[in-house]
């Protein structure tokens, strides 16, 4: 398949639409992008990357880091992770409460925030210096030493992520949380503060779509692991949009209010979408239009 063209058609297509969604602004620091950026990178199955538009544009990645900080924590911990964190879909937005306070402190998935911050103090738990490791983590994956944290990103949520300060204090009211809560945000904070583009996301990303074999004798992730990884991408990765996602796109994948979405399918492709504007479930409105045009147009999905 010629997917060089088929991406510029997608591009040129989505790029003519008017609504574009609305800039995430809860963060301050994100509010400054600006909204017309628009980039897609894909990775076929023999690892070769196709791009077009500002696919080598660096954003904030926010909620697609959790699949990172997932992998890191799921390779320590394996299956005994699942005593901390469930992986089930919430079916709430992705900074709710109510069902942390109801089912006892034990977030329903860890792609939600409350899951995050709970993989986010088992690292901080296990690495002596957790930043790094996850940086570490990450380039080796990408093959690519640039990538880092954009400090004015986290300092900006840690002034206003109020939200995910209470889910941090419910959790550890409940005892699952086992540093303290500054330690914990600093981390969840800077996690959510990865930037990279399109380009490295795809890159990172093809380890899912791979099942985990582009990284040679992998020391994190198996097969197995990458299985129920990428499952919960499928239920969980947009919220209260999962279904609608798996509706329209039909593949795993994982939003950021960066308006970043990756998205693979297994042993085939991965594909990083960025346009910042979201939808009002926080998801890139662009990205989600995108994709499904790639899965309708070639009938590539896992369904
Ligand atoms: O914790 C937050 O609210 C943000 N740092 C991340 C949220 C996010 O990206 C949700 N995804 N669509």
């Amino acid at each position: 398949m010629d997917y060089q063209s088929l991406l510029d058609n997608i591009f040129d297509e989505v790029n003519k639409k008017k609504e574009r969604g609305k800039v995430a602004d809860y963060i301050p620091e994100l509010a400054k992008i600006a909204p017309h950026k628009f980039g897609m990178a894909f990775v076929d199955e023999t690892g070769r990357l196709y791009t077009c538009g500002d696919a080598k544009e660096q954003f904030s990645i926010q909620s697609i880091s959790k699949v990172l900080t997932l992998s890191l924590a799921f390779s320590i911990l394996g299956d005994d992770l699942w005593q901390r964190v469930g992986v089930e879909p919430s079916g709430d937005p992705f900074n709710h409460l109510s069902l942390l306070e109801q089912e006892q402190g034990k977030p329903r998935n860890p792609l939600i925030n409350a899951g995050a911050i709970v993989i986010a103090d088992i690292l901080v738990s296990h690495f002596e210096n957790p930043k790094e490791t996850l940086l570490d983590f990450v380039r080796k994956i990408a093959n690519d030493s640039s990538i880092s944290f954009d400090e004015s990103v986290a300092i900006s949520e840690k002034e206003t992520g109020f939200r995910n300060y209470a889910a941090a204090y419910l959790i550890k009211s409940f005892g699952n949380l086992e540093n303290d809560v500054d330690t914990v945000l600093d981390f969840y904070f800077h996690q959510c503060a990865l930037r990279m583009s399109c380009e490295q996301l795809a890159k990172v990303f093809f380890i899912y779509a791979n099942r985990g074999k582009c990284l040679q004798n992998n020391p994190y992730l198996n097969v197995q692991q990458v299985k129920r990884i990428n499952a919960l991408m499928l239920t969980c990765g947009f919220y209260d949009e999962a279904g609608e996602f798996a509706f329209e796109v039909g593949l795993p994948g994982k939003s950021g209010v960066g308006g970043g979405i990756v998205a693979l399918l297994p042993e085939q492709f991965c594909i990083a979408t960025w346009s910042p504007g979201l939808n009002e479930k926080g998801n890139s409105r662009l990205g989600m239009v995108a994709l499904e045009k790639l899965t309708t147009k070639t009938g590539l999905s896992i369904f």
